[in-house]
């Protein structure tokens, strides 16, 4: 038996995107459903990304989202730029005109999204399957899944927005042939762990280093991050905790500085690549956030690019559902592509110009080298870098 029922906005996928569109809607008094083939537990868990750009910060301290994070959110107003042994200061506020970023980790965003949405009788339907999407292109799409109890639900709605990341159904929704892709594979990946042990700095440090970069983040005053260059086809069992621990000591060291060790709680390998679908749109199907683009995390703008669409997004459907105006949505795919794309530059640039590749001559070496002390004695060019860091157009709502 099949169960039927209406809403005005499907949102396939509980992350960042999902959640908070269905979110935003409501504050405007559009209903939605999210339907997640995850369990609560493990949408809440997922470690990934863990700095925001100022404007995200903004948006959700306007949407009713900010008291944990300016509670526990750690603010910082620059990074460390590591490479030929020496350790340099960028400072964002004096170069950007006082900008600034803030960690502040995906799991405790979703979290706060979920309760939120929960308390204010908002759908979510964790450990659904068989989600499909039909009719896109009329004004009534539809979507189906079958419930953690197993009933099938179709569901008419009058907008659908695939926020299913970059492994969803969504984006195959599109008729084959309209959907065009750019993208680039990397030859190397990141290692990324999780630690119980208080960073040893007080910004991030980003290395370039012969044997490969390291990244040193942190997620509170009690739990570090970091990250290592490895082989894309290299595998977590071969990283000991002692070897991640003195690759990453290589790596970061300076004279004069520790880095503290404590127990790893959390390792994991992801693949790096920048892939673009365009358009973003199709009918009353949109996509939003990985279920569009992925870019590198060197520079972390994923789940900043996820929250700017869906805040483009969510006043697209807005205006076309609640005052019957679709200019916005027409325009969806073509604003969010703009701001996708400088990310995209912004990342592959970050990302080229700190790993190792395992192709490249003395000649590709000589340029990253210098491109980076360019950087840290240009005003212009450590400007370029802060300001694409930082962030780009606030975010309206
Ligand atoms: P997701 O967070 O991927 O959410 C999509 C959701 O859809 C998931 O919950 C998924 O389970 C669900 N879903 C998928 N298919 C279906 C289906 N058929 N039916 C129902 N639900 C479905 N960014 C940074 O800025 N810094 C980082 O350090 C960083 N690290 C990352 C590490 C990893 C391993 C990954 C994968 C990403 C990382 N990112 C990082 C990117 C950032 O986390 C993403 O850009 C962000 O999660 C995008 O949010 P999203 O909601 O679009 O997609
Ligand atoms: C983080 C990840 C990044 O890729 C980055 O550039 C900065 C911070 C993080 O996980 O905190």
């Amino acid at each position: 038996m099949t169960v039927s029922s209406r809403t005005q906005v499907g949102i396939v996928g509980a992350g960042p995107a999902g959640l908070l569109l269905s979110h935003l809607l409501a504050l405007r008094g559009v209903d939605s459903i999210v339907v997640e083939n995850r369990s609560r537990a493990y949408c809440e868990a997922r470690q990934r990304a863990g700095l925001l750009e100022a404007g995200s910060v903004e948006l959700l301290r306007q949407v009713g989202l900010g008291a944990r994070m300016d509670a526990e959110g750690l603010e910082h107003g620059g990074i460390y730029l590591q490479f030929a042994g020496e350790r340099h200061h960028l400072d964002f506020r004096d170069l950007t005109g006082g900008r600034w970023v803030t960690i502040w980790a995906q799991t405790e965003i979703v979290k706060d999204l979920i309760r939120t949405r929960l308390a204010d009788g908002g759908a979510i339907e964790f450990e659904v399957s068989d989600t499909e999407v039909a009719d896109p292109d009329s004004d009534s799409p539809v979507l189906r899944y079958t419930d953690a109890a197993g009933n099938r639900h179709e569901v008419t709605c009058d907008a659908i927005a695939g926020c299913d990341g970059f492994h969803g159904i969504c984006r195959h929704s599109l008729p084959a042939g309209l959907l065009r892709v750019a993208d680039r594979e990397y030859p190397y990946a990141w290692l990324g762990i999780l630690a119980t042990v208080p960073p040893s700095t007080d910004e991030l440090i980003y290395s370039r280093h012969a044997d490969g970069f390291a990244l040193h983040t942190m997620r509170t005053p009690q739990v570090s991050r970091l990250y290592l260059q490895v082989p894309a086809d290299d595998e977590i069992e071969r990283w000991s905790d002692d070897r991640i621990w003195a690759e990453l000591r290589h790596r970061l060291g300076v004279p004069g500085w520790e880095l503290a060790t404590g127990p790893i709680t959390e390792k994991a390998i992801s693949p790096m690549r920048s892939f673009v679908a365009a358009p973003m749109q199709y009918g009353r199907l949109f996509l939003a956030g990985d279920a569009a683009h992925i870019v590198p995390p060197t520079g972390a703008k994923g789940l900043n690019l996820a929250i700017a669409d869906v805040t483009v997004l969510a006043t697209a459907l807005v205006n076309l559902l609640r005052d019957h105006d679709p200019r916005a949505a027409k325009e969806y795919s073509d604003t969010c592509l703009r701001r996708v794309w400088r990310a995209t530059h912004f990342s592959w640039w970050m990302t080229s110009m700190l790993h190792i590749d395992p192709y490249a001559d003395e000649f590709g070496a000589e340029l990253q080298l210098s491109q980076l002390r360019y950087v840290i004695s240009s005003r212009a060019a450590a400007t370029t870098l802060a300001e694409n860091y930082t962030g780009y157009l606030p975010l309206r709502w």
